[in-house]
């Protein structure tokens, strides 16, 4: 959907250049069809057996975004009140809304539980009692799955690796299968599912196979114990590429996926996919400010900064940038930086780029999962205005904010 014609950067059938001119940059901007078309290839690819996709709200959760998740009456999968706030505004059914994390509050849990959604992914003991007494308080019955930690290795960065033994996530599944227990005998909760998320980005399939695998054993033992479970849910993760990686296909996760399940009829599946549908729906637009020497080094200073876009800072995630308008001038080798007042923020170091001059556009790309979610306003920089572009037309979903939006509530 981010393709040049006629030598300008389009998404879809509009050119970025026109968005910069009329909404100012740094600025969001993401192709609405390539948003929907891996939700719908995922509701395709899964069609022949029960399941739900749950879209993770953390990656990109603007309320235009999720209104396209609940346009298709798909669900969210949320990690605290305010993503729940967010996934309801949006128009997602609770009875579609399945809540993961370590550190739910009372109040978020009360919030759920009076919002009706479909499950809670209780990762610890303590938790699990708060929500007994926080369901019995409210004399209700809270669904529940255990977040089960299958301690497998899913090969990406460490900080998004989260299925490993000495993870905070989840448990063991020996202390899952003896919460298990307790849990079937309280009747404020009702035992439903397991669950598991190993990390995110991965590029290879067996990690997932190997953590269903154990999921599945832990199922039949809980079946030999007289618990029938209704829900595998196997997290996100799916990775996606950004330069040259080589993700395994949707045919492929789903196949493997599906090729495990088959050994658990009647059990409904549940995804939870972020990446996948986000990273490539959107590039962070970015105007050259200014050019400069240092020694050996050049860099290209831009009006977008870390705050803005923080991965390739906090894990050194690498995201293809592209000019808008190519100038045929001669490559050299740059760091895209911004201004803020730190030598960690760089958008993107090394990279090889038609000389720019102030003024330049430059297209920061697979920028929709945790870019604008994970921005902040460092440096008392606006947040980026967020567009939804849809063919030849643009609307802004989020303006850029003001200086009146950065001291509201001091
Ligand atoms: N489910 C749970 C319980 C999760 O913790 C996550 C992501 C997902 C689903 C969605 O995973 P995905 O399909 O997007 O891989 N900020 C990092 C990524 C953090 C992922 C956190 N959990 C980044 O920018 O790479």
């Amino acid at each position: 959907m981010f393709k040049y014609r006629d030598n300008q950067l389009m998404v879809e059938d509009l050119p970025l250049a026109e968005i910069a001119d009329r909404v100012g940059t740094p600025v969001y901007v993401y192709s609405r069809a390539a948003f929907t078309t891996p939700l719908d290839d995922l509701e395709s690819a899964f069609k022949d057996i029960p399941h739900l996709v749950a879209f993770s709200v953390k990656c990109a959760s603007n309320l235009s975004l999720l209104g396209l998740v609940a346009e298709r009456g798909l669900g969210a999968d949320i990690v605290s009140g305010g993503e729940l706030y967010r996934a309801l505004r949006a128009g997602i059914d609770p009875g579609r809304v399945v809540y993961s994390g370590v550190g739910k509050t009372a109040r978020e849990m009360a919030e759920a539980l009076t919002a009706g959604i479909l499950i809670f992914n209780a990762e610890s003991e303590e938790e699990l009692h708060l929500l007994a007494e926080t369901a019995a308080s409210l004399k209700r019955r809270a669904r529940i799955s255990l977040r089960v930690n299958p301690a497998v290795d899913p090969g990406t960065h460490p900080y998004v690796a989260t299925g490993l033994k000495e993870s905070k996530f989840g448990l063991a599944p020996e202390a899952a299968l003896k919460l298990y227990r307790w849990a079937a005998q309280n009747p404020n909760l009702e035992v439903v599912g397991a669950d598991c998320h190993i990390g995110s980005q991965l590029l290879t399939a067996s990690p997932f196979l190997a953590a269903a695998e154990k999921l599945r054993d832990l199922i039949f033992q809980l079946k030999k114990d007289g618990l029938e479970l209704k829900y595998i849910d196997l997290g996100g993760g799916l990775g996606v590429t950004y330069q040259d990686e080589a993700p395994p296909s949707l045919a492929e996760y789903a196949a493997g996926l599906k090729g495990i399940l088959s050994g658990l009829p009647g059990l409904t599946l549940i995804l939870e996919p972020g990446r996948f549908v986000a990273a490539n729906s959107a590039v962070l637009l970015v105007k050259t400010l200014y050019h400069k020497t240092n020694g050996d080094k050049r860099f290209v200073i831009t009006d977008g900064a870390m705050n803005d876009l923080i991965r390739p800072s906090l894990y050194g995630s690498r995201h293809e940038i592209a000019p808008v308008r190519p100038s045929g001038r001669p490559e050299v080798v740059v760091d895209v930086v911004g201004p803020i007042c730190e030598s960690g923020d760089f958008l993107g170091q090394d990279r090889r780029l038609p000389a720019l001059a102030a003024g330049d556009l430059l297209a920061v790309k697979s920028a929709g999962a945790y870019g604008f979610t994970m921005s902040s306003n460092y440096n008392s920089r606006p947040r980026a205005a967020e567009v939804l572009v849809s063919g030849g037309d643009f609307r802004v979903i989020r303006p850029r904010e003001t200086y009146e939006d950065l001291v509201r509530g001091e």
